[in-house]
């Protein structure tokens, strides 16, 4: 029988104590993405939130966003069938491109994603490791409207609820493999 999710993240998903700053209890994920057999379960689980009740691929486009989202939404589109989107940091990609800034606890950060990267009306499946603050989701949800996208749902490996991430979601379903 298959290992469950939650047997794949006790053995596969690692707590770092410190990282990147004292008091940050960091989750590790490669282990993981180094296990073929926890990886493909996790990207199955994923894409699960881009099909419809009776099992069928209801997205246009799958985005990742960088970095670790990038690791787990590429295969992720593959699986539904679908193409991938990457949402970036600044200055990274090189075609014209919507940005959207948003505070971080201390300073701003900026993503961006090129202007062409939606057609108007497509579906999108949001990706990526972890939900914490959910300032990423949402400035990356503001990203898809800007492209004229609607945002189908977010899926994450694991949701930080102690930081309240789901709030910042707005109506957008939420997909979280794991709560912390
Ligand atoms: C982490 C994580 C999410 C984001 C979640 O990325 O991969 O993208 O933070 O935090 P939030 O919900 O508070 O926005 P990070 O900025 O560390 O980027 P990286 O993947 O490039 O290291």
């Amino acid at each position: 029988t298959a290992e469950s999710l939650d047997a794949i993240f006790d053995r596969l998903i690692r707590d770092i104590p410190d990282f990147p700053q004292p008091g940050v209890m960091f989750k590790d994920i490669t282990p993981l993405l180094a296990d073929h057999d926890g990886f493909t379960a996790v990207v199955q689980a994923l894409a699960a939130a881009g099909r419809d009740e009776s099992g069928a691929v209801c997205v246009d486009k799958v985005i990742g966003m960088e970095a670790r989202g990038f690791i787990l939404a590429a295969p992720v589109a593959l699986a539904l069938g679908v193409g991938f989107v990457p949402v970036r940091k600044p200055g990274k990609l090189p075609s014209a491109t919507y940005a959207v800034s948003y505070s971080l606890e201390y300073g701003e950060a900026t993503l961006e994603m090129h202007t062409d990267a939606l057609v108007p009306g497509e579906r999108v499946l949001l990706i990526d490791d972890v939900l914490a603050t959910g300032g990423t989701a949402a400035a990356t949800a503001s990203l898809v409207a800007q492209g004229g996208g609607v945002v189908h749902a977010l899926a994450v490996l694991m949701e930080l609820s102690f930081l309240h991430g789901r709030g910042a979601l707005g109506e957008t379903p939420l997909l979280s493999l794991r709560t912390l």
